[in-house]
């Protein structure tokens, strides 16, 4: 079905392709294995959207390390599905929550919800996640995931990328909003954030780990773990999605 909003597009054909994005064009199948079935987009999304190798990587890690009481993952920045769809994917949870606050945006994640077949397993909430989340202060079986904005392209230009100054919410900002809900959370960041920063947000004698997720031999980005994810006698974390 092709989509009927300006800012949505199905681009099947690489002359309808904006010019400025054409190098995701030839990433279209690393990106989305359904692709040709119809995939919905916004042009923004494809600076941000999670490659499905890597989504459906990490979807195992957190499935596996996360303890069998939690049974509720959120995803609070769903943009167009990339990571949710895996999460549903998987059948580990017994709900995944998406949440979206561009309504584009979450036009295109239910739509790709439906071409992977799990659009009734995802509960989507349009809105501010900070807002959303609240919902579910009591609980004790959730675990969140949060793939932020990172402000733009410009966390390739530092060798290391300093998560105080990411763009429009820090790592302090994610951390602690979060924390108020759980403290069981998996953010995916640039591979270069900086490790130092993120070593002080681990709990009073516990640790962070931190995964780097890589596609074609390089590292996309990685996800640091915070809270109780059991890793021991798992899969290797440092894994390669490709
Ligand atoms: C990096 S993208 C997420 C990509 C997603 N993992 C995927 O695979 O499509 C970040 C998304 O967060 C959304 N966003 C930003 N602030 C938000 C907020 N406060 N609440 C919910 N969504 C938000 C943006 O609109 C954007 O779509």
């Amino acid at each position: 079905m092709a989509p009927d909003e300006e800012g949505i597009d199905q681009w099947l054909d690489v002359n309808q392709f904006p010019e400025h994005l054409k190098k995701y064009w030839f990433q279209r199948f690393k990106i989305w294995q359904k692709y040709n079935e119809g995939v919905w987009m916004t042009e923004d999304a494809w600076f941000g959207v999670t490659p499905e190798p890597i989504a459906n990587k990490i979807a195992v890690h957190i499935a596996e390390a996360a303890s069998k009481e939690k049974t509720i993952i959120i995803d609070a920045f769903a943009g167009v599905g990339g990571n949710a769809i895996a999460f549903a994917r998987s059948g580990r949870w017994e709900q995944v929550f998406a949440i979206e606050k561009d309504p584009k945006t979450m036009k295109c994640a239910k739509h790709n919800a439906e071409i992977y077949g799990v659009s009734k397993k995802i509960v989507f909430h349009t809105g501010d996640c900070f807002d959303i989340i609240k919902r579910f202060i009591g609980k004790n079986n959730v675990v969140i995931f949060g793939s932020p904005p990172w402000g733009g392209t410009e966390y390739n230009a530092d060798n290391v990328f300093d998560v105080s100054v990411m763009q429009p919410y820090n790592l302090d900002t994610l951390y602690k909003k979060f924390s108020k809900l759980t403290k069981h959370i998996v953010l995916y960041l640039p591979r270069n954030s900086d490790l130092n920063q993120i070593a002080r947000y681990a709990p009073e004698g516990k640790k962070a780990e931190v995964a780097h997720y890589c596609m074609l031999g390089a590292s996309k980005a990685l996800c640091v773990y915070f809270g109780d994810f059991d890793f021991e006698g798992g899969e290797e974390v440092d894994a390669s999605a490709s």
